[in-house]
């Protein structure tokens, strides 16, 4: 079985709304790869979260969003694994993306990071991003609408996780463009 990991960047860890779409994920995905989730808050080394990627075939990212940005946990991954630009740990990986909100700022989280998670090395196959908001989900509830269908929602997953998995049996030998690992954190301000 092929090996997914879910990464969740929320703030909120295991006990927020991020925490409450993965389990949903995992349920959809159970009986068709291995899942492992991580929720980045939580982490306290990069040594295992560095080998969860080498281990994973895919990696499905998660968070709300905080002040138009994506959570703080995610950010501090990003940082940490700057290094790691490049290399097999990410590199031809497919990912996807999925960010939560109340009401607005998430449609940027989610194109910012997905040109963030191409520029490390991942596949990025087509529609496997969106935005899951509470704003939406209120109008949805409500008077029936010819514009529902232009929403995302929580059924959206199904093609999302199937363009996913569909991208997991691809195999292409990607190059990497020269990556300078040694003086990305150097002073260079004269
Ligand atoms: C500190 C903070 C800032 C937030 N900022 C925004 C925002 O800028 N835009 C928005 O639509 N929602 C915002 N939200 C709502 C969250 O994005 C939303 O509730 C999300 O589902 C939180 O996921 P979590 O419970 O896993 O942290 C914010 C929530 C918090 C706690």
């Amino acid at each position: 079985m092929k090996q997914v990991l879910i990464l969740n960047g929320s703030p909120n860890g295991s006990t927020g709304n991020c925490a409450k779409l993965i389990t949903k994920i995992e349920k959809l995905l159970k009986s068709i790869v291995k899942v492992r989730v991580v929720h980045l808050d939580k982490l306290k080394t990069n040594t295992s979260l560095i080998n969860e990627l080498k281990k994973s075939d895919g990696v499905l990212f998660v968070t709300g969003t905080y002040w138009d940005s994506w959570g703080s946990p995610m950010q501090a991954m990003f940082e940490d694994l700057t290094e790691f630009e490049g290399t097999h740990v990410f590199l031809g990986k497919p990912c996807a993306v999925f960010v939560l909100m109340h009401s607005v700022g998430g449609k940027g989280i989610l194109s910012r990071m997905q040109g963030v998670l191409s520029t490390l090395g991942f596949l990025i196959p087509p529609m496997t991003g969106m935005v899951l908001s509470l704003v939406s989900q209120l109008a949805k509830s409500g008077k029936n609408s010819k514009h529902k269908k232009d929403f995302w929602d929580l059924d959206d997953l199904n093609a999302i996780l199937g363009n996913f998995i569909l991208a997991l049996d691809i195999k292409i030998p990607w190059q990497s463009w020269p990556v300078d690992r040694d003086n990305f954190r150097s002073v260079w301000l004269k």
